[in-house]
């Protein structure tokens, strides 16, 4: 059994709109965005699963971090009270956690523009040494492992598993 995470695109590309089941709505004098939302459809169980896992540190090595340890909420998913920020093993990055916010009408990613595509962030987060040092495979291994996430793919994302969708 093959499971994703696409989940993470879709919720870090609604963390500041209204979701009104599977429609994204904006004000109209927005521009249209950026992503191409055909390849990875909205839908309620994709955005579900993207946001249990943003929260979830089963993504990082030692199951201690997930995103939101430094994209916090409670700072518009930014870590404020740390100048740089924290991953596994309290191991101190190179840089802030930005606010993260209308990411899907951005081109470029990270303060560099580094990433040009928001399909491939998490994985920069994921599979750095000193942020959650994980790599996609452990992640699938683990899911599968775990009969809590076996259960969630099988009732909510029965499509995901039969396309086998990865990236
Ligand atoms: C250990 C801290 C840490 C964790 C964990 C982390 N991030 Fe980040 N994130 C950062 C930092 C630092 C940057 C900026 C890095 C850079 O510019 O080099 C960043 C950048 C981003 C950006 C780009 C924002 C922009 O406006 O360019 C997105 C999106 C993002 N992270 C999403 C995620 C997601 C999703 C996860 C979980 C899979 C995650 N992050 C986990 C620290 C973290």
């Amino acid at each position: 059994m093959k499971i994703t995470i696409t989940g993470i695109a879709a919720l870090v590309l609604l963390l500041s709109f209204t979701i009104n089941d599977t429609q994204l709505i904006y004000p109209g004098y927005f521009p249209e965005p950026q992503y191409n939302f055909t390849k990875n459809p909205l839908d309620s169980s994709t955005i579900e699963l993207g946001r249990n896992l943003f929260y979830s540190p089963v993504l990082s090595s030692n199951n201690t971090i997930s995103c939101a340890s430094c994209h916090s909420p409670y700072n518009a998913f930014s870590h404020t009270d740390h100048q740089l920020s924290h991953g596994i093993h309290d191991q101190v990055g190179t840089r802030n956690a930005p606010a993260l916010f209308n990411l899907a009408w951005q081109k470029k990613f990270m303060w560099d523009g580094s990433i040009n595509h928001l399909d491939m962030q998490p994985l920069a987060a994921l599979s750095h040494p000193k942020e959650m040092g994980e790599t996609i495979q452990s992640v699938v291994k683990k899911l599968n492992a775990s009969a809590y996430y076996r259960n969630f793919f099988t009732r909510h994302l029965p499509t995901v598993l039969l396309r086998g969708k990865k990236y």
